[in-house]
């Protein structure tokens, strides 16, 4: 009853909680059920700075009285069912044998679970190129937070949502449809209002996939801290304010080789133990080439680790080995390309032509990739800095850019 009138008078918590004098963890504790009857002169203070009518002041107070059992309110209903089913689950499966990421896992779970003030969103995101294992790790990481945000784990991944200006609108429906709310208002602003209102009186954790940029996340920050948001971007999300931001990069050699071995099997990579070393750096120690690789030779059960090794030992083929089933790694740098816009397309065309993995500022004089160019690509996580001050680009990525004329494929082409 709380919540609703507050809500319809569209006031946060902290406006609440200034009005009446009482704190903002009070006010949260009552709308969250945890504090069921407050003292009468809280319950009157309430009713005071939310400017209730005599009835619904007097239904206010005696619904204190009687800890929150009693009885309609009379302000509007909120729009979201309160009969929702709680602890509403959309992770997709966990990935039972990830490697090398037990470090970022425990950062990440930190970071959405520390004590941070009242009116502070929470909000962690995890970037990386093409096949870094983005997907996996957000996904680990809310199984593990599960407990934490028992009313629910929402998921949504935004490779299957429209771009352009219908996006924020379906991605803001889709969760809203998800919290149980059976005709989410027309306007963007409205449905994102009521969004936040929805999370910041509900323990829910939601997980984006694929983000994009900031447009997508900054509408679900809510001024509470009893939800959090835990996103996969192609970059980082520099102008929100996170508790974490992890950078995916290639795994280190031997979780390659075990996540190799996870694959097909401890005895076989343990047979051949310098051919696993030589296809873990063929693909170029990046978890979704290497969960490729080793299922082709799942699918083979005939041909040896040392086969593999030889298939992929030709960079200039490499790529076209690398798919198997519905994982390619080329439809996943296509996918990370389709998000660049015209400027950092041409930046990533330059630098494709000037051939070679490593390259300096001074082999882009003149090109498209001087200056700003090169520092969106970095950010695009598509290159890399290396440690004496030049950069590399993986052939994955320069096979994927193609010539002059070829257009980057559109992200609807890819899948
Ligand atoms: N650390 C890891 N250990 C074991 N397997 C992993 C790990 N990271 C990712 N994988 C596996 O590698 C594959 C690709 O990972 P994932 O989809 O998470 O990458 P991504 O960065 O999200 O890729 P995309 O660019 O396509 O979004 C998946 O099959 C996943 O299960
Ligand atoms: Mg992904």
């Amino acid at each position: 009853m709380l919540r609703g009138h507050r809500v319809s008078r569209g006031m946060t918590q902290e406006d609440l909680a200034a009005a009446s004098g009482l704190s903002v963890r009070a006010i949260r504790n009552l709308e969250i059920g945890r504090t069921r009857q407050p003292h009468p002169q809280s319950a009157r203070l309430l009713a005071g700075a939310l400017g209730l009518t005599d009835q619904a002041c007097a239904d206010l107070l005696r619904a204190a009285r009687q800890g929150g059992r009693q009885p309609r309110p009379t302000a509007p209903a909120p729009r979201v069912s309160a009969e929702v089913p709680r602890g509403r689950c959309e992770l997709p499966a966990d990935v039972p044998d990830l490697v090398g990421r037990a470090e970022v896992s425990d950062q990440l779970v930190r970071a959405l679970t520390e004590r941070v003030p009242a009116s502070v969103a929470r909000l962690a995101v995890v970037t990386g190129g093409p096949g870094s294992g983005r997907t996996a790790l957000v996904v680990r990481v809310a199984h593990r937070l599960r407990r934490q945000f028992p009313d629910g784990q929402l998921h949504v991944d935004l490779r299957g949502l429209p771009a352009g200006p219908q996006r924020a609108a379906a991605l803001l429906g889709r969760l809203l449809r998800s919290l149980g709310a059976v005709n989410p208002p027309e306007s963007v602003d409205e449905r994102a209002a009521l969004l936040r209102a929805e999370l910041s009186v509900r323990r829910v954790l939601v997980v984006l996939d694929d983000v994009d940029g900031e447009a997508d996340v900054r509408p679900l920050l809510t001024g509470s801290s009893t939800s959090a948001l835990l996103v996969a971007a192609r970059r980082p999300l520099v102008t929100l304010k996170a508790a974490a931001t992890v950078k995916l990069g290639p795994l280190s050699e031997r979780a390659a080789v075990h996540l190799l071995a996870s694959v097909v099997g401890d005895s076989r990579a343990a047979a051949e133990p310098a051919a696993t070393v030589a296809v873990a750096r063929a693909c170029w120690r990046l978890p979704l080439a290497l969960r490729i690789a080793g299922s082709w030779l799942v699918a083979r059960p005939y041909r040896r680790m040392s086969d593999l090794a030889t298939l992929l030992r030709d960079e200039r083929t490499r790529l076209d080995h690398l798919s198997v089933g519905d994982l390619s790694l080329r439809a996943s740098v296509l996918a990370h390309l389709s998000g660049l816009d015209a400027t950092e397309r041409a930046a990533l065309r330059s630098v494709a032509r000037i051939g070679g993995v490593h390259f300096g500022l001074c082999d882009l004089v003149g090109l498209p990739a001087a200056g700003d160019g090169v520092e969106r690509l970095l950010l695009a996580n598509l290159l890399t800095p290396t440690p004496d001050g030049r950069y590399r680009m993986e052939s994955y990525v320069r096979a994927c850019v193609g010539d002059r004329d070829t257009p980057l494929v559109p992200v609807a082409a890819v899948r």
